[in-house]
């Protein structure tokens, strides 16, 4: 890479400053700030055209005491002092009084001095040695009352070997400072003697025309190559799109969608469906109910009628029935739909002539605790087929068709149970990914005890199943959480397109 003209401006600071020099120095002379001629000098040195090196520079500071000891002197000179105008013998305590010692300091004072042999006791009296007239700690604190200074500056005078003490006696501090090196390498020096690089200019601006200086300026090449800002443009929800993409698929094979209230009177939720009144699933715990409103109406007294003979003794159907007393109570209580099978039997209720070639995707609501696998809110794929002299292979067939059309290649039936149909299955789909056999929907021939009170005469097909375990095997998604969960950048980094 070509020196730029700030980093030729850079390496030629560093060589007037003889070679090698403190950022600071070297910003100061290039004229460029701190930060960026250290972004700078990274690049430089990656490039081998300099070195960076840490130096750790050590300053002595005098402390609060030590100033203080810089203006009064040290207590053992103060007390020195004393004792000389004394005549050289007194009693400490008077030399403390003409000193203007504190206890405390009498006791350094006399520390110090008997350590240093300026003066000794002898029989409760304080006797004169004899005292230089300066000591290199002297000098040193003198040295350092200008402001703090560097302990090399210090050994150079000869003052490094008292540091210790004055430290000792709290009298300074050292402090460390890492200063940042930059030395030229043989390379560096090389580039500087190419001259000055042209300035390069990434933008041409009024003034670089009207001043002409555009003549001498060298325009940035476009790099075609560089990496786009990543766009994200609105787009549907993973969730949705399956959605979407099941309409299309409905639509293809021929059926219409339909749609229905999310909460349900228990009558078509669970009666219209010959689910006994005493069903485990109706209980609380599977079913959310309304406590306000907490009923609904029901349907036409024949309809209703026939359905609650049905339950109690089979009616017209060829059946027995569940054998107990129906209650319109229980029937008129509003839940919140637990499956969109509520909304195919209200519409067959409606259309009881085939024709009817019918779906919906919707919400649905049970309460169930919330993990991995299982949501209180979700979605059901639900169709049905009425028309004439239609049969279970028909239903295997319209089965297989879809999850074909979805990517599902490999399409199984068990049979199962449900009190609606007859007989009933359970569909899978091999999932490659996963090396297993996944359950995707309920189905089966509604049973006459279901359609017989509706006045339907030719055979239903039936099925209803989930459409989040779908959307998670299409994403290969092991918690159902996460397609809720709104997290961007999952939903970001999801190809529109899979
Ligand atoms: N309603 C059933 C469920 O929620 C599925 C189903 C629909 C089964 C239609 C049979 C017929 O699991």
């Amino acid at each position: 890479m070509a020196l730029r003209p700030r980093e030729w401006d850079i390496l030629k600071a560093i060589e007037e400053l003889g070679g090698s020099a403190e950022a600071r120095a070297v910003a100061e002379r290039a004229g460029v700030r701190l930060s960026t001629l250290m972004s700078d000098a990274v690049s430089l040195a990656q490039r081998g055209l300099l070195l960076v090196r840490e130096e750790v520079v050590r300053w002595a500071e005098l402390t609060e005491e030590g100033r203080r000891y810089v203006r009064e002197g040290l207590p053992e000179r103060r007390l020195i002092e004393a004792l000389e105008e004394l005549g050289g013998e007194a009693r400490p305590g008077d030399v403390k009084a003409r000193a203007g010692l504190s206890d405390e300091e009498l006791a350094i004072a006399l520390g110090w001095a008997r350590r240093k042999r300026w003066a000794h006791i002898e029989e409760g009296v304080l006797k004169l040695l004899g005292a230089p007239d300066k000591t290199p700690e002297e000098e040193a604190l003198e040295l350092l009352a200008s402001g703090p200074t560097n302990v090399r500056e210090l050994a150079r005078r000869g003052l490094q070997n008292v540091l210790p003490v004055l430290r000792k006696r709290g009298l300074i501090d050292i402090v460390e400072e890492t200063r940042k090196i930059l030395e030229l390498t043989e390379e560096g020096r090389r580039a500087l003697q190419a001259p000055r690089p042209v300035e390069e200019v990434s933008q041409l601006t009024p003034e670089l025309i009207i001043s002409g200086r555009w003549r001498h300026v060298r325009f940035k090449r476009f790099n075609i190559g560089a990496p786009g800002r990543p766009a994200y443009p609105g787009r549907l929800h993973p969730v949705q799109e399956v959605i979407e993409e099941i309409r299309e698929i409905f639509l293809e094979m021929g059926f219409e969608e339909i749609r229905g209230p999310l909460v349900e009177t228990a009558f078509w939720n669970f009666d219209a469906l010959f689910t006994p009144q005493d069903h485990p699933a109706r209980e609380m715990h599977d079913t959310f109910y309304l406590a306000e409103p907490a009923e609904g109406e029901l349907p036409g007294p024949e309809l209703v009628g026939a359905v609650a003979k049905t339950h109690e003794d089979g009616w017209r159907t060829g059946s027995t029935g569940w054998g107990y007393k129906w209650s319109p109570e229980e029937a008129r209580r509003l839940v919140m739909r637990t499956h969109t099978t509520a909304t195919t039997i209200r519409y067959l209720a409606e259309h009881p002539e085939p024709p009817v070639w019918v779906f919906s995707v919707d919400r649905v609501y049970r309460n169930e605790r919330v993990d991995y696998k299982h949501l209180a809110e979700f979605y059901q794929i639900e169709g049905i087929v009425l028309d004439v002299g239609v049969g279970l292979r028909d239903l295997m067939g319209i089965l297989a068709e879809f999850y074909k059309k979805l990517g599902f290649e490999s399409v199984r039936f068990w049979p199962s149970y449900f009190p609606y149909t007859e007989p009933s299955l359970q569909s899978t789909v091999y999932s490659p990914e996963l090396g297993s056999w996944i359950e995707l929907c309920g189905a089966g021939i509604f049973r006459p005890e279901v359609v017989r009170p509706l006045g339907v005469k030719h055979p239903v097909l039936a099925w209803g199943g989930g459409l989040e375990r779908l959307v998670m095997l299409k994403l290969g998604v092991k918690d159902i959480r996460k397609l809720y969960r709104n997290e961007l950048s999952w939903l970001r980094g999801l190809p529109i397109c899979p």
